[in-house]
């Protein structure tokens, strides 16, 4: 078989990889090359298009972690006041990231389903009410919701399908009623990658008795988000994805006016006011989101997350935004350009995010595993090949997975 240009076997006579030395194309008039160079070693093995599963960490993060390991192998809890620092400055990024009043309103959860599940298992249901998703979410909104059919809660799903066509949030809105005690959904769809305007939807329930749930795992670290400004009343996300961080350590966000009005399920020292008197007998929540945290933090997590927001915030999120746009753009012209390719995505420019999902009829399966012999990180979703570049990915390495798809 004729290899594509840019393709050689590793050393070791693994897979076929894609090696950015021998690509043709000139990245290096791009000013963010030798961040990229320093921070993505991925991209020396990999076409990695898979930030929307399981993203690899930057270097940083990496040298983070080491460092964390490193200190207690050493000296066992002698930083223990320089992991509070971490923990604080983790807390300020992530509450700058969703444009929190402060990081009083952020939780640090395991993950996006502990965030959402907080939400479901905290309001106080009535037989009779209901929640409204849309018919396209990730079972992590959807069986929190479902789990309260035993309450007498009625799931509504909104059409949002085709992700193209579909008035997704005109259809969620229809779907409220009086006893809609909470819209939940995703900012970006994991499948077809349609975005939602959040803004519409939320504007809406403003000043209502509906509350705004939003999954943003899809989005939050790819685009510019802000809690208030779409009037979320919760937003849940985790680490592993565009934000670039660990697994296991996720966001949650939770107005000020809600603190006080989510029941709690799970208790521990972590959670109590006041903090770290374990003698006194009279205690209470915290009145911050920290009631949301039981027990003792995911301190080594902690670390690398804040590394790798970092990364994000010094590039700047509306740049990483700009920059993933141009990479979903120049993916859909070409597969535009190529026969019998059909885009599952939104191709209205203001309904894509970072996802590209398509289908190449007959050949779907073909395509998919020529792209994964070939180094491409890509993953099967809505019956076709999810494609999702982050802001580091090069241009060339788009253009070598149009060749390939050709090729296929
Ligand atoms: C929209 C959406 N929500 C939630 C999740 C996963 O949630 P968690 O962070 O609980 O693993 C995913 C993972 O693919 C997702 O795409």
């Amino acid at each position: 078989m004729a290899l594509p240009a840019g393709f050689r076997g590793l050393p070791d006579g693994g897979p076929l990889r894609y090696t950015p030395d021998m690509a043709t194309e000139n990245h290096h008039d791009d000013p963010l090359e030798p961040l990229v160079a320093a921070e993505f070693p991925v991209a020396e093995r990999h076409i990695y298009l898979n930030h929307a599963a399981i993203s690899p960490w930057p270097e940083r993060t990496r040298r983070a972690l080491q460092d964390f390991a490193d200190g207690i192998t050493r000296d066992g809890s002698l930083h223990f006041p320089e992991w509070q620092d971490k923990e604080r400055q983790l807390r300020q990024r992530l509450a700058h990231l969703v444009n929190a009043p402060g990081p009083e309103s952020v939780a640090l959860v395991p993950n996006t389903s502990a965030g959402l599940s907080l939400v479901a298992t905290g309001l106080d249901w009535r037989p009779g009410d209901n929640v409204v998703i849309t018919d396209s979410e990730f079972p992590s909104n959807r069986m929190p919701w479902e789990a309260l059919a035993d309450q007498g809660v009625e799931v509504r799903e909104a059409a949002c399908t085709p992700a193209g066509e579909a008035d997704c949030e005109a259809n969620v809105l229809r779907l409220v009623d009086e006893r809609t005690r909470v819209v939940s959904i995703s900012s970006v769809q994991f499948g077809t990658g349609r975005a939602l305007d959040l803004e519409r939807i939320g504007r809406e329930l403003a000043g209502t008795p509906t509350a705004f749930c939003v999954d943003a795992i899809q989005s939050l670290g790819a685009f510019p988000f802000d809690a208030r400004a779409v009037h979320a009343d919760f937003v849940a996300a985790d680490g592993h994805k565009w934000l670039l961080g660990p697994e296991g350590l996720g966001v949650f966000y939770c107005a000020p006016e809600w603190l006080e009005g989510l029941r709690l399920h799970q208790w521990g020292w972590h959670m109590a006011e006041p903090f770290g008197d374990f003698d006194a007998r009279q205690w209470e929540p915290a009145p911050t989101a920290r009631r949301f945290e039981p027990g003792t933090p995911n301190t080594p997590s902690n670390h690398a997350l804040e590394a790798s927001l970092s990364l994000l915030q010094e590039v700047g999120v509306d740049r990483v935004g700009e920059r993933i746009r141009e990479r979903v753009d120049h993916l859909i012209a070409g597969l535009e350009d190529l026969p019998g390719v059909e885009l599952i995505s939104p191709v209205d420019p203001d309904r894509r995010a970072g996802i590209v999902t398509a289908r190449f009829g007959d050949r779907t399966d073909t395509v998919y595993q020529a792209l994964r012999d070939a180094g491409v990180q890509v993953l099967p979703r809505a019956g076709g090949v999810r494609f999702a570049p982050h802001f580091y990915n090069r241009l060339s390495e788009l253009d070598r997975v149009l060749e390939i798809i050709r090729a296929a």
